[in-house]
């Protein structure tokens, strides 16, 4: 127990407590949020259940790494920005794929594509698995490169589960949820304000079937994606955030 204090008391500095102090609120809410902050591995197993054993998860990111003329032809086209990923989710999108492959969702609807990064491991994930669609959400964005659309560097291959809408999100997305009915994923990554998320999140959970995935990005943004996992009725143990990537199943 004393060791237990004294390894806690070496990480605490006194800007912690003095802002503890002051944002009693902000700052548990902060430590909760970081404390949800998981490796991919345990992020794809608490959303994938039994089905994440470590040899199929390792199975999995063999078979990926194996798609090597899909891995160069992102990096080439990428190379257009001079960070090397334009704001896409270079990391995460490894983890998503891996979801992908493993709950086979036979409907994903995303909001935001920018380049198509995402988009092209989730449609390379539905390629591999041999079944489900793709329906994305995106506005013409300001990174592209010109007369270029959301999603251009998706290979030819695997535009044939992909349907892209253009639009924005706000008012899309509630009439292609409409008219899908029911859909077994929904990934955020449009618009980062908490209006925006708040209208994506509570238009897509009604339509998320029973054990569907909700994933978004760039939870840390603001208090959005908390807030809404209360009104759902579910509890903080029941979501893990990987790198910024937040994701929660829908109740069976
Ligand atoms: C961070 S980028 C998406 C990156 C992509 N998900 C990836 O990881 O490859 C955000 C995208 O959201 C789009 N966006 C912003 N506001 C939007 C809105 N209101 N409706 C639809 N898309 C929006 C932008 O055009 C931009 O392409």
């Amino acid at each position: 127990m004393i060791k237990e204090i004294a390894a806690v008391l070496k990480v605490v500095k006194l800007r912690h407590l003095l802002k503890a102090i002051l944002h009693p609120r902000e700052e548990l809410l902060a430590f909760k949020y970081h404390y949800r902050r998981v490796s991919e591995e345990e992020f794809v197993s608490f959303l994938a259940g039994p089905l994440a054993a470590r040899s199929v998860l390792k199975a999995l990111a063999g078979e990926l790494a194996a798609h090597e003329s899909f891995h160069a032809a992102l990096k080439e086209k990428l190379r257009l920005h001079s960070d090397g990923y334009g704001g896409q989710m270079t990391r995460e999108a490894p983890a998503i794929y891996s979801l992908v492959r493993l709950l086979k969702p036979k409907v994903i609807v995303e909001t935001g594509v920018a380049d198509g990064f995402t988009t092209s491991y989730i449609l390379r994930a539905l390629a591999d698995n041999g079944e489900g669609r793709l329906y994305s959400i995106d506005l013409p964005h300001y990174l592209l490169p010109q007369a270029k659309q959301p999603g251009w560097i998706v290979e030819e291959g695997l535009r044939g589960r992909w349907e892209l809408r253009v639009g924005d999100a706000a008012e899309v997305l509630p009439a292609l949820l409409k008219e899908l009915g029911t859909v077994d994923m929904f990934l955020h990554d449009s618009l980062h304000t908490y209006d925006h998320m708040m209208l994506e999140f509570r238009a897509a959970w009604p339509h998320l079937k029973a054990g569907g995935l909700l994933l978004a990005h760039d939870v840390g943004t603001n208090h959005s994606f908390f807030d809404f996992i209360g009104e759902a009725g579910l509890k903080w143990k029941d979501w893990r955030v990987y790198h910024v990537l937040g994701g929660v199943r829908k109740p069976v």
